[in-house]
Order: structure tokens, then C-alpha cells, then sequence
């Protein structure tokens, strides 16, 4: 991300650099809140005439991490899962703009009808998570498992930040997609399957999920690590795990650290933390509440005025809600960390640019998963939608 001067900074923007007045040196760098405005002011107008020309032909769905000019747009705003459910719930869109990143694509392409075809506004919008865990590494790890003899009674659980041919080896395996807001519901609904879980690609949501909520120990878990024989681990060490989670994680939540929910603590001595169950145990130890964003929206919309909160997830949700409700004081829990680059990679450029083509009739940019793999990942899928639903929180 690159820094820039703003005039006169937002209030998130003073509440940063306050916050981080002498940790920015220590570190030396922060993020300062704020995006560069778009460039071409006529951006927007042109977003309002190609959306209304396609009127309910186009349904625009908007990850929370989404910039604000794109979040503008947008017909539905939710987390990973919300939006999954909305993607299968609008058959008579001929298009679907997803203003999110490459997986959600995927997922939304897999859940919606062979007529309809789901635009990703810019194709580099990926996950650096997704990407650890690839569908030839998660064959090889299975292997491991038969030949330690625990694949029979071995569940495979996936985030829905995973790509569609993984998803699709999940449902051929007797397992399901989870997200942040129902880990714990997919976890139990797993173990009543098999005696284990092989969960795919977030350690961190992993762990938190079977240590926090479904009252494991970190004993129970071991941590695969697909870039080293048998994972890194022993045949013992296998057999002995509940819980074998896979070395991936979120290069945005990764960053918070303890130490920050203790600096917050100090200078803010009725802080709440509220952190997304991505980020690292320690971190989420120390918090006061863990959940996913549509959790993290909820709990402050419901929070008492006067309030004070830090907020361990993506600076564009956080941003949002600070300025939402200016009457709770909301800041950051660690101002160097930035915008998920990727997320952001879809900008109000791209988003015009998409339903611009869409009104000349260009479709550009389509996401399609392959059928053969679509059939097993939305088995795994319409597994998770059919799950009780639940918003994952921890105190
Ligand atoms: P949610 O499941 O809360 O939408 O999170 C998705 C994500 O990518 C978080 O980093
Ligand atoms: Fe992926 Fe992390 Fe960005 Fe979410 S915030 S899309 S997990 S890189």
C-alpha cells in the first residue's frame, strides 16, 4: 500500500496515528487509513449509469474488506459465507459482479446456474491463504494420511479461502466448506462423520475454533506442513492428532500481535478487542471476543455508546465501522497493518470497467470452475449451507 499526504485527515486517520505515535517509529512504518480517491471524479457517475442500464440483469455482491467506492456499489454486502448464500439466492441474474477475491468467485460460480456468469472485476484479486495449499499438495497429504492408516477416519474440513479443486476434494471425501462464522458447527458436524479432522488451509482458524470452542487441547493439533516429508510429521504424531491442520495462513490477520492487545490495554484501559478468528491463538487469547466480520459488525452496532474498541481485522471494515458509529471509539489494533492487498485490488476503475463491457455486451473476466470439479466442490458446499446456522463468537 502506498502512503500518502492527506490535507485533513479522517477521523480513523487521527485516531490512528494517535494510537501509534511511538510504535510507528519503532517499526517504521504505518498504514494511514486512507486510500487515494479515485482519480477520474466522473468514475462514479458512469458506475450509476452502467448499473442502471442493466438494472436487475447484474447483481453486485461486496466482501466487507472492499474499498468504500466499491461497497457503494454494491447490491449486498456480507462475509465470505453471507455472500455464498446470496450468490445462490438470485437465479434471475444474468450477472454476478463479485467485489471479492478469486475464491468467493469460484464459490459463487459453483452455486449459481450454468446461465449465469459471475464476474471477478479484477482476475489478480486472489488470497495469499488460498494460495498455500494447492490441489497436488492436499493429494500428496492425503496419501500420508492412508499410509499412516487415519484416512478412513479422517474428515476434511475446508475454508471456503481455498480453491474450488480443493473444495471439490473435500466433498469427494465426506467432508465440508466452513467459514469464519460456522468453523465451530462444521467442526462438530465433522467429528460426528470421523474421529479427525484434516483442516484446510487457516491453521489459525483451525486451532482457535477446536481449542476455544470445541474444547480441545493444543495437544489435539498438529500442524502439516506440505512442504516437508510426511508433512513434518511422525506416523505417531499423526495418529495421535484430532485435529491435523494445514500450514497456511492470513498474511493480513497473521500480523497482529499480542503485544499490541497489551500496549491498547494500557493506554485504553476499558478497551474491548475484537479480533477475526484468523489471526494468530496468541492474539486471539488476549482478546475479549473472536468472530468473523459479520460477528465483529453486529457486535459493535449493538455496543453501548461511549464504548471503547480495537478491532484485529481487515482496516477497510474498520475504517467503515468507526466512522458508522461515531459515538463508540473505535480505532485499529495495530496501525501497520494494511489493507488485504489483493482484496483491494478491485477498485472503482475495474468495477466501471466491468459493467461497462457487461452493457456492450462483453462478458469479461468470467470466473468458471471446471464441471468436474464443480460437481464435488459444491457437494462440500451445499454441505456447509445446510448446516444450523451459526455466527461464530467467542468470549
Ligand atoms: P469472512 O469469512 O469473515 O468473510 O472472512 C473472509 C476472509 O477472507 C477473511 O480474511
Ligand atoms: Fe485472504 Fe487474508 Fe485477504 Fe482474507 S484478508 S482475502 S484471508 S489474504
Amino acid at each position: 500500500m502506498t502512503a500518502f499526504t492527506e490535507p485533513s485527515p479522517t477521523p480513523l486517520a487521527l485516531l490512528l496515528l494517535g494510537q501509534n505515535s511511538d510504535s510507528g517509529s519503532e517499526r517504521g512504518v504505518e498504514c494511514p487509513g486512507d486510500l487515494p480517491p479515485a482519480s477520474d471524479h466522473s468514475l462514479v457517475e458512469r458506475a450509476i449509469a452502467a448499473k442502471a442500464a442493466l438494472g436487475n440483469r447484474v447483481f453486485i455482491l461486496g466482501h466487507h474488506y472492499q474499498r468504500d467506492e466499491v461497497i457503494a456499489f454494491a447490491d449486498v454486502t456480507g462475509d465470505s459465507f453471507k455472500l455464498a448464500r446470496e450468490a445462490a439466492a438470485r437465479p434471475d441474474a444474468e450477472y454476478i459482479v463479485f467485489c471479492g477475491v478469486h475464491f468467493m468467485a469460484e464459490s459463487a460460480d459453483i452455486l449459481t446456474a450454468d446461465t449465469q456468469s459471475v464476474v471477478l472485476p479484477d482476475l489478480d484479486a486472489g488470497c495469499s491463504m488460498a494460495d498455500m495449499a494447492n490441489i497436488a499438495q492436499v493429494e500428496d497429504a492425503w496419501d500420508v494420511l492412508i499410509d499412516a492408516g487415519i484416512a478412513d477416519i479422517t474428515v476434511p474440513v475446508t475454508y471456503m479461502n481455498s480453491t474450488a479443486a480443493i473444495k471439490a476434494f473435500t466433498g469427494r471425501h465426506g467432508g465440508t466448506v466452513c467459514t469464519s462464522s460456522n468453523a465451530k458447527t462444521a467442526l462438530e458436524w465433522a467429528f460426528k462423520q470421523g474421529q479427525k479432522v484434516l483442516f484446510m488451509p487457516d491453521q489459525h482458524l483451525g486451532r482457535n475454533t477446536a481449542v476455544l470452542e470445541m474444547g480441545m487441547s493444543l495437544d489435539d493439533c498438529v500442524v502439516f506442513n506440505p512442504h516437508k516429508p510426511n508433512g513434518g510429521l511422525t506416523t505417531a504424531q499423526l495418529q495421535d492428532a484430532r485435529m491435523i491442520l494445514w500450514r497456511g495462513h492470513c498474511s493480513v490477520h497473521g500480523r497482529f500481535t499480542p503485544q499490541k492487545v497489551d500496549e491498547i490495554r494500557e493506554k485504553v484501559p476499558d478497551v474491548k478487542v475484537l479480533v477475526h478468528p484468523e489471526c494468530t491463538h496468541e492474539v486471539v487469547l488476549k482478546a475479549d471476543l473472536v468472530g468473523s466480520t459479520e460477528f465483529i459488525i453486529s457486535t459493535i452496532a449493538s455496543a453501548p455508546p461511549g464504548s471503547s474498541w480495537a478491532i484485529g481485522t481487515e482496516l477497510n471494515l474498520v475504517r467503515r465501522l468507526a466512522l458508522a458509529h461515531p459515538d463508540k471509539a473505535i480505532t485499529y489494533l495495530d496501525s501497520t497493518v494494511c489493507y488485504c492487498s489483493t482484496m483491494n485490488r478491485i477498485d472503482l476503475p475495474h468495477l466501471v470497467s466491468s459493467l461497462e463491457d457487461l452493457v456492450a455486451g462483453k462478458v469479461r473476466n468470467v470466473i468458471t470452475v471446471d464441471p468436474q470439479v464443480t460437481h464435488w466442490a459444491q457437494v462440500a458446499l451445499e454441505r456447509m449451507l445446510e448446516l444450523p446456522a451459526a455466527v461464530a463468537a467467542t468470549d
